[in-house]
């Protein structure tokens, strides 16, 4: 019986299934001490998977926010209605031994949470990004060598969430909470995050081309660098992190053990998945002189190796982060593909644009 991405939400922690992933290097405390953890946000992407598995190991859970996406999720969880925005009342006179932010997009949002909650919650938790970055990040830096990305006017709020600001506003919110919560504060710097749940085309795009079949047309380099975390192996750790107090300051958290490398990986996917597709990898330079499509393949999104898909996660993986088999992530996100809602970003050439590449690439070179 196929698993809907809701009835895997709600079941997920009664089986105890979250609890027994990996995503974990260190030694299991099977019975942490019992955490009252407020969650901002809870009902997106990563929210859930939080939520499923803090609840697995015991943990109280209270989500806070506006009420607009996904009202009728978790209806046995207390939830604080408010808004980033100027509506936090609802979190005045509460304690909580940590808060997992996941909501916070501008600086004075993150400002006002942070100097609200001080005092009131032990450790501060922001999902922050490795767009916190500069565009100067190398290969060689880590966490506290990388400069951060910067804007012009850092009260400017007329951007999109994950507008072009992003990721400096990331930057500006993290040091927002560190200001506040100094050693209590947590900053996490997910990359590319995929799993069940995930509202992209980003590694969805490969697993539906595959599903059907066909021919796939793969621009670019073979051993492209590649980084995905899976929000259960991301999640998992972010909570026992808090169990264990130890967490301060930033951690990138990107994938796998070493980056991925585009052909390894891309058949890995077609293998685990039974696909009979065959790959065709045509690189971007034949691709251009045939069209200035511009398809937005992501991760695949530079036409060479980059910086951001090989960051360095020596400092998340001491503290206890690893990672399933990317194979486990694509069959998990198969079964569910039909319940998954693409709100963002899109994957590939059009298939008859693609189908006519295919073809004119195959008459140039058998
Ligand atoms: N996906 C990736 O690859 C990736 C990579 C790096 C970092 N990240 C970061 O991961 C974080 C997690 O995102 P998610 O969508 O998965 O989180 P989530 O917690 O599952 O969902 C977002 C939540 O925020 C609430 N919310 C939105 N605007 C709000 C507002 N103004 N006031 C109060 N609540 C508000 C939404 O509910 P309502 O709409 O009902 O308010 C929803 O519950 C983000 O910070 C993102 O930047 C993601």
């Amino acid at each position: 019986m196929k698993t809907s991405r809701r009835s895997f939400i709600r079941s997920a922690s009664a089986l105890g299934v979250l609890a027994a992933l990996p995503g974990c290097t260190k030694a299991l405390d099977t019975t942490p001490k019992p955490l009252d953890i407020l969650i901002l946000g809870g009902t997106g992407f990563i929210g859930p998977h939080e939520i499923n598995y803090a609840l697995s190991r015991g943990h109280k859970i209270t989500m806070f926010n506006r009420g607009k996406t996904a009202p009728d999720m978790f209806p046995d969880i207390e939830r604080l209605i408010g808004d980033r925005d100027d509506q936090l009342d609802s979190l005045k006179g509460r304690d909580w031994d940590a808060v997992i932010d996941n909501s916070g997009f501008y600086p004075r949002h993150t400002r006002l949470s942070a100097e609200l909650l001080h005092g009131h919650v032990g450790q501060y938790m922001f999902v922050s990004s490795i767009s916190a970055y500069a565009e100067s990040l190398t290969v060689q830096d880590d966490e506290f060598s990388a400069a951060y990305a910067e804007m012009e006017d850092p009260t400017d709020e007329s951007d999109s969430i994950y507008g072009e600001t992003y990721g400096s506003r990331k930057a500006l919110c993290e040091q927002e909470v560190t200001k506040v919560f100094g050693d209590n504060a947590i900053n996490i710097r997910p990359g590319i995050i995929t799993g069940t749940g995930d509202p992209t085309q980003r590694l969805r795009h490969w697993l539906e081309r595959m599903q059907a079949g066909n021919e796939i047309l793969v621009p670019g380099q073979e051993d492209l660098p590649v980084q995905y975390i899976d929000a259960a192996d991301l999640c998992g750790w972010m909570v026992r992190m808090l169990e264990d107090g130890s967490g301060s300051g930033p951690y990138n958290a990107v994938g796998a053990e070493d980056p991925y490398r585009a052909r390894p990986l891309l058949e890995g996917l077609r293998d685990a998945t039974g696909s009979t597709s065959t790959l065709t990898w045509i690189d971007w330079e034949w691709i251009r002189k045939e069209t200035s499509e511009t398809p937005n393949y992501g991760p695949w999104y530079g036409e060479g190796p980059m910086a951001f898909m090989q960051v360095n996660n020596d400092r998340a993986r001491a503290s206890g982060l690893a990672f399933r088999p990317i194979a486990n992530t694509a069959k998990d996100m198969i079964a569910n593909l039909d319940q998954h809602t693409v709100t963002w970003g899109r994957g590939g050439f059009d298939s008859d644009l693609e189908a006519e590449l295919l073809r004119k690439w195959h008459a140039e070179n058998g």
